[in-house]
């Protein structure tokens, strides 16, 4: 018996692919453009900020855009054919297709490919030990979400939605392909929530703001917070300088904190809970066991 409750219940799954990762969360949503790649960068930046070992993928193998927003200019090096070192940037150990395409080059992929390059992230890059791997997915419920489902036992996804209401009909799309991969839904993020004005702080609610909230609601999901849209967020992204690590206590960082607390909250909820199950589940059987 193995004491990882990370492993059980993911029979078929590789489990043995990253033993030194506690725990594998994906960022995910129904729709392209929501802001997955901001809230990835941020909330793997914010996780890292509370002294954990964090890991951040990017598997947006058509559009990687991680690079870009963390700044990194390093190249991962490239041991042998079998071992990639992560770059490391921000304290953050960082993988992405874009090391590897030219500027500008356009990425085709058909199926088998693409799940070779997964395998690859997973299995060749020297990750080490870490306490969380977070990994920016591309949009929808394609070939990349089905090959990591697939592979590995992941902790759980958070799903990004604005607050529109066809944004939040296609995010119930990812939810219910990860539903139907066995995968756990830790919960939902809703992003450009509201605006906040730079100047006077004002709130103005341009999408609506709280259909993300009565989403989860309504579908009996955790819900994990909000982020505003806010410019230095947008700039702060496109400058490679993310929020969290350009201006930590700022407030345009602290829904990124109170999100990776309430992701954090949500992972220790679930191992806690599989512990548990895995304590009952042997208290049966010796019981059957007794009763034999
Ligand atoms: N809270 C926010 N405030 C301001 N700008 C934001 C916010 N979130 C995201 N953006 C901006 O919106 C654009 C899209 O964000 P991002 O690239 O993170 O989305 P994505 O969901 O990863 O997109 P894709 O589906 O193309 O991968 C970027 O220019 C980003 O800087
Ligand atoms: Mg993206
Ligand atoms: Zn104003």
């Amino acid at each position: 018996m193995t004491a990882n409750v990370r492993q059980s219940g993911f029979q078929g799954k590789r489990a043995d692919l990253l033993p030194q990762v506690r725990n594998i969360i994906v960022v995910a949503s129904g729709k392209g453009g929501v802001g997955k790649s901001t809230v990835s960068a941020n909330l793997a930046l914010a996780l890292a900020h509370t002294g954990a070992k964090v890991g951040l993928m990017d598997a947006d193998v058509y559009g990687p855009s991680i690079p870009l927003i963390l700044g990194v200019t390093d190249r991962p090096e490239v041991v042998n054919d079998t071992t990639i070192l992560p770059v490391l940037q921000h304290n953050l150990k960082v993988i992405s297709m874009a090391f590897f395409m030219r500027e500008g080059e356009a990425a085709i992929w058909r199926g088998p490919m693409l799940h070779g390059v997964i395998q690859q992230f997973l299995g060749n890059v020297q990750w080490g030990e870490l306490d969380y791997l977070v990994i920016d997915l591309p949009p929808g419920t394609g070939d990349v979400q089905l090959s990591l489902c697939q592979s590995i036992p992941l902790t759980g996804a958070v799903v990004v939605s604005t607050p529109q209401d066809v944004a939040l009909t296609v995010a119930m799309k990812a939810i219910a392909m990860f539903r139907k991969l066995n995968t756990p839904v830790l919960g939902l993020v809703e992003n450009m929530s509201y605006f906040s004005c730079p100047h006077c702080a004002q709130r103005s609610e341009i999408f609506g703001n709280g259909g993300v909230r009565r989403g989860a609601e309504r579908l009996g999901l955790p819900f994990l917070g909000e982020i505003p849209l806010d410019i230095r967020v947008r700039e702060g992204s496109d400058q490679g300088r993310p929020t969290v690590v350009h201006a930590p206590d700022s407030p345009q960082s602290k829904p990124f904190h109170d999100l990776a607390g309430a992701v954090a909250a949500q992972i220790s909820i679930k191992n806690v809970g599989a512990a548990e199950k895995e304590k009952l589940g042997g208290f049966f059987n010796k019981l059957s066991d007794a009763i034999k």
